[in-house]
């Protein structure tokens, strides 16, 4: 796992929605749920629809294009429309900001 770096501020976060920043030159979907953030790549993996802007229910967004759906917490690929795993990020809250640290492309689980 890279290093935690600053994201975003935590008052750009509205709960139960997602919010598409760059980090590190990565598309990154943060998402504020239940006071817990969570991060994925921006890109769903079936055809690159932006996660950030999916609906998020029972701890999963669902891509807004064809309807796959990805648990925020692992990033597997869940329910009918199944399609590679996205990839995770650690996220975390730190006097207000929000950071993530990027998990390499090779540690990613399909
Ligand atoms: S691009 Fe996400 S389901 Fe098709």
């Amino acid at each position: 796992m890279s290093e935690f770096v600053p994201a975003a501020r935590l008052d750009q976060l509205a709960p139960e929605r997602g919010l598409a920043l760059e980090v590190a030159g990565a598309s990154v979907a943060v998402f504020l749920v239940g006071g817990e953030v969570h991060a994925l790549d921006d890109l769903c993996p079936h055809s690159g629809g932006p996660l950030s802007e999916g609906p998020l229910e029972n701890g999963c967004v669902t891509c807004p294009w064809h309807g796959a759906r990805f648990e925020l917490a692992s990033g597997r690929s869940v329910g009918e429309f199944q399609c590679r795993d996205v990839r995770r990020h650690a996220a975390r809250v730190v006097d207000g900001r929000v950071e993530v640290a990027l998990t390499p492309r090779a540690a990613r689980r399909s």
